[in-house]
């Protein structure tokens, strides 16, 4: 066995929370979660959304949280030593392998989309949102997203700072900050929601997000009338469950590695769902009023939230400077998110030491930052049908291969490995619930209903069930 050097622990559970938090509370839920539902059309996507974070989101973090926290080590050398202790193959390794892939491809695109975040802070500042309506709001970001030299730019920045961070240490300034700042991005939130409620059709986005329609997403209806049933949206949702919730690639794992033995796992992690849930529905109700009250389109796509929330800004007394708050806040959102991805694979490398956490960051985020070239150019130069797959462009398809296969997957071997690998009781004394009957359940829905129920979204996306 190699020796291991823990770099880090927590100060506290409250570290902790606020550093798992803060990885869970992202993009994901302000720009991918309104964006997606709207794509998706609306309420029945929502409650699937929701019933995924349940029955699969929950109980899968806090198998991760409970094999990162056992083992002390990054992922990798977490499945390796443990599978080896329970006399089963190294190859266990491979899961948290797949996970350093993965979180390369998602800081590739996220840190694109983090640029137009950081774009935007310098837009509000400008006063470019000062009277936008629908139109010139759409023509704004369009001008953003049609220049390849802005989004490169500031994909450059954003990956420069993640990388600054990993490369000191996740337990750097930043996480101080993120703590003051997360409680300042509700309020926000709120007051955007408030907003909503004044000025938009508020009770349209409200049913909307909430009314539940399963025809409405699930049947796709051509010209003539006819309607097949899709399954797509049932992948989407799941694999925004894994996404949004930082699941199946070992960050919420390598975090949990530095948490400190005394803290409550079950409740950190229902703790941690909630905030990110509420975050995301506020961010929902905050949008599509806002959307129906502008004459946008729900499925506008992946531009939904930066064409509709400045229309608001640009409207609302104050709005300047509430338009620059929200978009620095969203910016370090996304930045404590993003170093999180980053931190199974620097961790992996410099714990073995091969290499020095800045030299690991350096090499991890240089790689993401070229992939990322390709996803900033799918709005651009690489817009056109002859540079897309499967009628995906790059951007989506990065996106459609870490969140709805990578994700789910490495969730799936997941749950095997705590359901199946690991016995019983180390989970038991591990997770430490006070209720034996609560264990019982979280080990019945780990072992069989999570990976079953991933199996399924899985062979129904590809047309066998
Ligand atoms: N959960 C973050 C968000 O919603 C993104 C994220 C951070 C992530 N770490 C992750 C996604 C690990 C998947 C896996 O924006």
């Amino acid at each position: 066995m190699t020796e291991r050097v823990i770099h880090n622990q927590w100060s506290s559970r409250l570290a902790f929370m606020l550093a798992a938090t803060g990885s869970a509370v992202g993009l994901g839920n302000i720009w991918k979660f309104p964006y997606i539902t709207g794509e998706y059309g609306g309420g029945a996507f929502v409650l699937v959304y929701l019933v995924c974070i349940a029955l699969i989101g929950i109980p899968v973090m806090m198998a991760e949280i409970l094999l990162g926290r056992r083992a002390r080590a990054n992922p990798i050398d977490a499945f390796r030593s443990q599978a080896e202790a329970e006399g089963r193959s190294r190859a266990w390794g491979g899961v948290g392998l797949m996970g350093v892939f993965a979180g390369f491809v998602i800081l590739s695109f996220y840190s694109v989309v983090a640029g137009w975040a950081l774009a935007y802070v310098f837009e509000a500042l400008s006063g470019a949102f000062d009277g936008l309506d629908g139109e010139t709001s759409g023509a704004l970001f369009g001008a953003l997203t049609g220049s390849p030299q802005r989004l490169l730019f500031w994909h450059t920045v954003f990956m420069l700072l993640t990388v600054a961070v990993v490369a000191r240490g996740v337990r750097s300034g930043l996480e101080r900050l993120v703590t003051l700042l997360m409680p300042l991005l509700l309020v926000l939130l709120a007051l955007l929601v408030g907003y909503a409620m004044a000025a938009g059709e508020f009770a349209r986005g409200f049913h909307y997000l909430f009314d539940v329609d399963f025809s409405r997403v699930f049947l796709q209806c051509g010209d003539d009338g006819a309607c097949t049933f899709t399954a797509e949206p049932l992948l989407a949702a799941m694999g925004h469950a894994f996404f949004t919730l930082s699941l199946g690639m070992g960050a919420i794992m390598v975090y949990g590695s530095y948490m400190p033995r005394e803290a409550s796992i079950a409740g950190s992690t229902v703790m941690i769902a909630i905030a990110d849930t509420l975050v995301a529905l506020m961010a929902g109700l905050a949008i599509f009023p806002l959307v129906f009250a502008n004459g946008l389109e729900p499925g506008a796509g992946p531009g939904l939230v930066f064409v509709s929330l400045p229309i608001a800004f640009g409207a609302m007394p104050g709005g300047q400077l509430v338009g620059v708050l929200f978009f620095l806040l969203l910016v370090f959102a996304a930045w404590s998110s993003s170093i999180s991805v980053m931190e199974p694979g620097v961790a992996w490398l410099s714990e073995n030491g091969h290499l020095s956490r800045g030299r690991a960051s350096l090499i991890l985020g240089g790689l993401a930052w070229l992939l990322g070239i390709g996803a900033a150019l799918s709005f651009n130069l690489w817009s056109g049908e002859d540079y897309q797959l499967f009628g995906k462009t790059l951007f989506d398809l990065e996106d459609f291969l870490a969140s709805n296969v990578l994700l789910p997957l490495g969730g799936l071997f997941i749950t095997l490995f705590v359901g199946w690998v690991v016995r019983r009781r180390g989970s038991e004394d591990e997770l430490a619930m006070h209720s034996p009957r609560l264990f019982g359940l979280w080990y019945f829905v780990i072992r069989y209903v999570a990976p079953a129920g991933i199996v399924l979204v899985f062979l129904n996306a590809i047309g066998v069930v």
